[in-house]
């Protein structure tokens, strides 16, 4: 307000005719340099209002004080304050401060208006300050403040203003005639920097979820990698790791805590107040996993596209690997809503109505999951829900909605108002009275890592939708876009709060819809690719999500890639970690994931085109000890690999990963090393496979043959004790994988 009226009397008011034009000096004391402030990088400050600005008001005139003008310094609004860097060499700083002329009319007349505090603050390497200039600086009763203040020693110099009396109207401030004095010898001139190069925000999750009795990581992160990080208040059962910089332990008890974390780089300190909600019922306590519809079914899906689907989650063993959730996507919709404002679906493709699908979906034990939009259209242009929260959240629970996936398509596209309107879904979902897991989509495109627990959300979506290819064409997302979105976030992560990489495209094999679209190469991914793209979503936490088309059946190599259950292991780890990204030399990109049960997995990826060797260092990944020696498992392989002490080298196929789950070997009990020395008798002659595994009888059991690449070329479930098959293969080494419950055993095998 305070602007818009002042920029109409501007243009008709006479401007005050200028007593005099201060320029700063041509040379300072002994020939000192002269910098002016303004000629600094301003844009960095904060201002309490419109932006800083070079030798102007912050309205954009010519800067102005009790009738004198200036040629050179900063316009600004309180509150908000210039940081200097002083860089050692600055001698002097000079400055008139004062509320400038421009709001002269509106503001002299209003005690509250145009009137603010200042202050100059010096501070030194160790933190020690010393206040060089303060007062009150007003339109009317006050006139602008010289300072010339002496910088030598100090590394700091505060510009600061701050509101006074009845807030920050009209408090245009100017920092006139600000100069440095600065004596060149080899040294750095004097810069601004942000409030963030100086202390930091932080860079990781602060509303966090746990499970009473099931240990917790929380890993703190600051934007400067240079602020020392403290936390207090931790409740009962939680320390803070300094090695390592994260919050972890065991809280016995459910209930709301909270924590505080300060990072202090350069003297300046940030307090940060973490939630911490310990329940024994959160919604997404590991990766949701399960399938969409979209990619493949996209408009057709109906009543007996769900029932199909449904079944055969149970039919090809999907339900018994931890798919359970069935999500129909965008266009189940009816032309409108119902007169009273209820949604509807589809007349034709739900004729029996959405509650009968939802039925058929909770009776083979699975959940059910529906779309819709925080505009008043969706994607695809169906009805949205905003302005129809309460309504919907309502209709959905009576029809038995167990995920709510909630697109942003249509809608405006700053962060403030996604906030808030995924929020008035997140509220009317948690009043409808039934537990929906809140799933946000706006595509990673306002950082909803950041804020996105606070509007009731439990997952959201950090990319826009993935492709069926290897790389996405312009806006496309192929896997290595996947990456570049996906790998930094990993401080955002953790239970209850899990980064989405979207759908996976395994299983599509160039047969989609929109997936198939902006691909630079595919559409369609070799298997290793696909196999790729599995890992990484088990090591990112990210929601394992299956969208090929479950209508046909599955091939043998595929359902071995989207059930193989160590893998999934990593996935739905109760330790809810991401794992971190550990760095990239020449192709080859390295991650760490903690694991509840104190081991560690680790996955190399290789972009390049060619075979190339990863090495761990264990120095280098601070997950593990580089004095302990640990026990290795080939995860792809399901083989045991070994032991390792210091690092694990591995050559790695292109576009193919290498995953290792490291088990510090003094932590296996005996019982457990003698469990995975456990072997099962195997031979592969002629043609006849035979597996016997004794003391197994009765045993449900799944027996996979995987080729020298980990693709599986036979599968089959038994659950007796010897198991015989014919199986044609071509020759070759083989690696024989026996699962039973929670137990894997494997043995390698010549042909
Ligand atoms: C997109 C979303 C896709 C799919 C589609 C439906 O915005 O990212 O995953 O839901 O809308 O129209």
């Amino acid at each position: 307000m305070k602007h818009f009226l002042f920029a109409l009397f501007a243009l008709v008011l006479p401007v005050a005719v200028a007593a005099q034009t201060v320029v700063p000096p041509t040379t300072g004391r002994n020939g000192a340099e002269i910098i002016p402030l303004s000629s600094l990088e301003i844009g960095k400050a904060t201002t309490g209002w419109g932006s800083n600005r070079a030798n102007t008001s912050t309205d954009g005139n010519p800067l102005s004080l009790k009738g004198n003008t200036y040629a050179t310094g900063v316009g600004t609004h309180a509150s908000g304050r210039i940081i200097v860097k002083l860089n050692g060499a600055v001698t002097h700083f000079v400055a008139t401060v004062g509320i400038d002329d421009e709001v002269r009319t509106e503001a002299y007349d209003n005690a509250d208006y145009g009137v603010c505090n200042y202050r100059a603050v010096l501070r030194a390497e160790n933190g020690n300050e010393s206040v060089a200039a303060e007062g009150t600086i007003s339109i009317r009763d006050t006139e602008a403040a010289t300072m010339d203040i002496d910088c030598r020693g100090w590394k700091f110099l505060f510009l600061e203003t701050h509101a006074a009396r009845g807030g920050d109207s009209y408090d245009h401030v100017d920092w006139a005639n600000a100069y440095f004095e600065y004596v060149e010898q080899n040294s750095t001139p004097p810069v601004v920097v942000s409030e963030d190069e100086i202390a930091s925000r932080f860079a990781c999750a602060t509303t966090v979820f746990a499970q009473p009795g099931v240990r917790f990581m929380h890993r703190i992160r600051a934007a400067n990698p240079a602020a020392q990080i403290a936390v207090s208040g931790l409740p009962d059962g939680l320390v803070w790791n300094q090695r390592r910089q994260l919050v972890e332990g065991v809280v016995a008890q459910e209930g709301q805590y909270t924590y505080t974390l300060h990072a202090t780089a350069d003297g300046e300190t940030t307090t940060q107040d973490v939630s911490l909600t310990v329940s024994a019922s959160l919604t997404q306590p590991t990766p949701f996993m399960g399938w969409l519809s979209w990619n493949v079914i996209e408009g057709n899906i109906s009543e007996q596209t769900i029932r199909t689907v449904a079944d055969a989650f149970e039919s090809q063993g999907l339900r018994d690997a931890g798919y359970n959730y069935l999500v129909i996507d965008d266009l189940w919709h009816a032309p409108a809503r119902a007169a009273d404002g209820k949604p509807l679906p589809h007349p034709d493709k739900f004729p029996n109505g959405m509650k009968v699908a939802a039925d058929y979906v909770h009776g083979k034990g699975l959940k059910f999951g529906i779309y819709s939009d925080a505009a008043t259209r969706t994607c695809a242009n169906a009805f949205g829900s905003y302005g129809y929260e309460e309504i919907d959240a309502r209709q959905y629970a009576e029809w038995g909605v167990d995920l709510l996936k909630y697109d942003y398509c249509h809608a405006p596209g700053d962060q403030q108002t996604a906030a808030t309107r995924y929020k008035a879904m997140g509220d009317a979902l948690k009043a409808s009275g039934r537990d929906i897991l809140f799933y946000m989509c706006e595509w990673g495109v306002r950082e909803p890592w950041k804020w996105g627990a606070e509007t009731g959300a439990t997952t959201w979506r950090c990319t826009y939708d993935t492709r069926d290819c290897w790389i996405g064409a312009t806006g496309g997302i192929g896997i290595v876009q996947s990456i570049d979105g996906m790998k930094d976030l990993w401080a955002y992560s953790g239970v209850n709060r899990f980064n989405d990489a979207d759908m996976m495209c395994v299983g599509i094999h160039g047969k989609g819809r929109s997936s198939s679209d902006l691909c630079a190469t595919g559409p369609g991914m070799t298997q290793t690719e696909y196999r790729t793209q599995f890992a990484l979503w088990c090591m990112w936490s990210s929601p394992l999500t299956l969208s090929f088309d479950l209508r046909q059946p599955i091939a043998p190599d595929d359902l071995a890639l989207i059930t193989h259950d160590e893998l999934i292991a990593l996935n739905q780890d109760r330790l809810g970690q991401q794992a971190e990204f550990i760095g990239q030399t020449g192709d080859i990109q390295l991650y760490a994931k903690d694991l509840e049960n104190g081991d560690v997995a680790l996955l190399a990826v290789n972009l390049g085109n060619a075979t190339a060797r990863a090495t761990f260092d264990f120095a280098a990944i601070a997950a593990l000890d580089p004095t302990r020696e640990y026990l290795v498992r080939n995860v792809w392989q399901r083989t045991d690999a070994g032991r390792a002490t210091g690092s694990l080298v591995a050559d790695v196929e292109s576009h193919a990963t290498v995953v290792y789950r490291l088990a510090a070997a003094h932590n296996l009990s005996a019982q457990a090393a003698k469990a995975a020395q456990e072997q099962p008798r195997v031979s592969l002659r002629k043609g006849k496979l035979r597996v016997e595994l004794p003391g197994s009888k009765g045993a449900q059991k799944r027996i996979l043959v995987s080729d020298a690449f980990g693709h599986v070329r036979a599968a089959a479930t038994t659950s007796a004790a010897t198991f015989a098959t014919k199986v044609d293969l071509p020759k070759g080494d083989y690696v024989v994988n026996v699962v039973c419950g929670a137990r894997s055993h494997s043995a390698k095998v010549k042909l």
